[in-house]
């Protein structure tokens, strides 16, 4: 059973190279692609499981996904499209719905098989429904498909419920080539959007706003394929810090971007682990136990939901009481059980939970269901007397690359077994 295994012992200490966010950001720029004929290159997109389905994804489309270096994507978009992403793939990885907002505007129609809920929350539709219905589009949920057509796509003044990254994609990459102007307001301001904003300028589209809650788009008539560098993953930076706040030591993050990790840093630096940005990255140290805070989640610029699983098992071992509070997803508090196989108090009612620090945990053999769940549970090992053996590390390999690689590169001691 794949898997890693982990032993706490010296404090972590030198510097390691931070990812492409393939997962977060690269997966949408390549649904993006589909908007453009030609030959799109996406660099510094390292190999996860995700990027996998999505590569099949695209082909099933009918574009034509490569390989041209270690961490470098060729797709071509020139051909004509079968506008379907299948059961078996969307099943696999949510961020398949992403072929939505292209597919329409590249092919006036989409059958997209509905990706249902997972183990974070039930994941809901509606804000990316309704957004595609004002700008044209009729839509239907039939058979287990979203089935979806439209004559032309036209712009529309769309409010969202709720800064819905998904949805702000999907609107954004149907508005880009849509005639006329979208606006998009309450939209996500996540750093991930910037990326896909600023990929879509490069290809000729006209996007203002992104970052900001209202994103303007004034349609363009074509997109042309271009080269893009995938941002730094953040959400992999904000994990090694927190495993620097649970081992200690001192750590180099090359290619982190403080401004994409201000709340984060906030929160730590409230902690007692110190963070700063350098003219190369950021660089973080963590002298002794941490004291507890309370943390609530909350869409950009807020802390986000995806660090919180790691915020938990760092505060598992600080000194004193916290609260945390999940408002973005309705059930991502399953790893907690695991935490508490390893001697961590931690007590979850819905969307809180109350974490007591203790001393230290004990290692233990522990399951992970998500993949910042299996992350968490990674970095707990960490702060463990023993040998902590965390199952299901597919869930981990599907967003981080060389999770076990990086956190061993700064001297840990982590094995990932097959
Ligand atoms: N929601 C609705 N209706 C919608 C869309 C969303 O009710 O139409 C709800 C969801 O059910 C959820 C909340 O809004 O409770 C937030 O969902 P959002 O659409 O913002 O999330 P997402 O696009 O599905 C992406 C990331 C997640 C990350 C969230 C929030 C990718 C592939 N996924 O998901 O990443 O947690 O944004 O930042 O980019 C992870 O990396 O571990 C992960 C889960």
């Amino acid at each position: 059973m794949e898997r890693f295994v982990v032993r706490s012992g010296a404090p972590l200490s030198g510097t390691v190279r931070v990812s492409g966010a393939t997962k977060n950001s690269g997966l949408k720029q390549m649904a993006g692609a589909l908007l453009a004929p030609g030959v799109t290159v996406l660099r510094n997109m390292p190999p996860v499981a995700d990027l996998d389905v999505m590569i099949a994804v695209l082909r099933a489309i009918g574009a034509a996904v490569e390989w041209s270096g270690s961490d470098e994507l060729r797709i071509d978009a020139t051909g004509s499209l079968h506008p379907e992403a299948p059961y078996e793939l969307v099943t696999q990885m949510r961020a398949s719905i992403n072929v939505l907002g292209p597919l329409l505007a590249r092919c006036g129609q989409a059958k997209v098989a509905m990706p249902g809920g997972d183990a974070i929350g039930s994941r809901r539709l509606d804000m990316h429904f309704r957004g595609l219905e004002a700008m044209g589009v009729e839509l239907e949920v039939v058979h287990g498909f979203i089935e979806a057509r439209c004559n032309a796509l036209a712009g529309a003044r769309v409010v969202l419920e709720f800064p819905s990254v998904g949805a702000t994609e999907n609107l954004l990459a149907a508005a880009v080539l849509a005639k006329g102007q979208t606006i998009i307001e309450n939209a996500a301001r996540e750093p991930e959007i910037t990326d896909l904003a600023a990929f879509f300028n490069r290809m000729g589209a006209q996007v203002f706003g992104a970052g900001s809650s209202t994103i303007e788009i004034e349609g363009v008539d074509e997109l042309l394929p271009v080269e893009s560098e995938i941002m730094g993953d953040r959400i992999e930076a904000g994990t090694l810090l927190m495993a620097c706040g649970i081992a200690g030591g001192e750590v180099m993050l090359e290619g982190a971007r403080f401004e994409h990790l201000e709340m984060v840093a906030l929160k730590l630096g409230e902690m007692g682990l110190r963070v700063s940005p350098t003219p190369d990255g950021l660089w973080a140290r963590g002298d002794g136990r941490l004291s507890a805070v309370d943390i609530a989640t909350l869409p950009y610029p807020g802390f986000a939901t995806d660090f919180m699983p790691m915020a938990v098992a760092l505060l598992t071992v600080c000194e004193g009481t916290s609260i945390v509070t999940e408002n973005v997803f309705d059930n991502r508090f399953g790893f907690v059980d695991e935490l508490v196989r390893m001697g961590a108090d931690v007590r979850n009612e819905g969307r809180h939970a109350v974490v007591r620090g203790v001393e230290r945990l004990s290692g233990a053999p522990v399951q992970a269901n998500d993949v910042r769940a299996g992350a968490a549970l990674l970095i707990a090992g960490l702060g463990a007397d023993g040998e902590t053996t965390v199952y299901g590390r597919r869930h981990v390999d599907r967003g981080y690359h060389d999770l076990a690689g990086k956190l061993r590169s700064l001297g840990a001691d982590v094995e990932a077994l097959a």
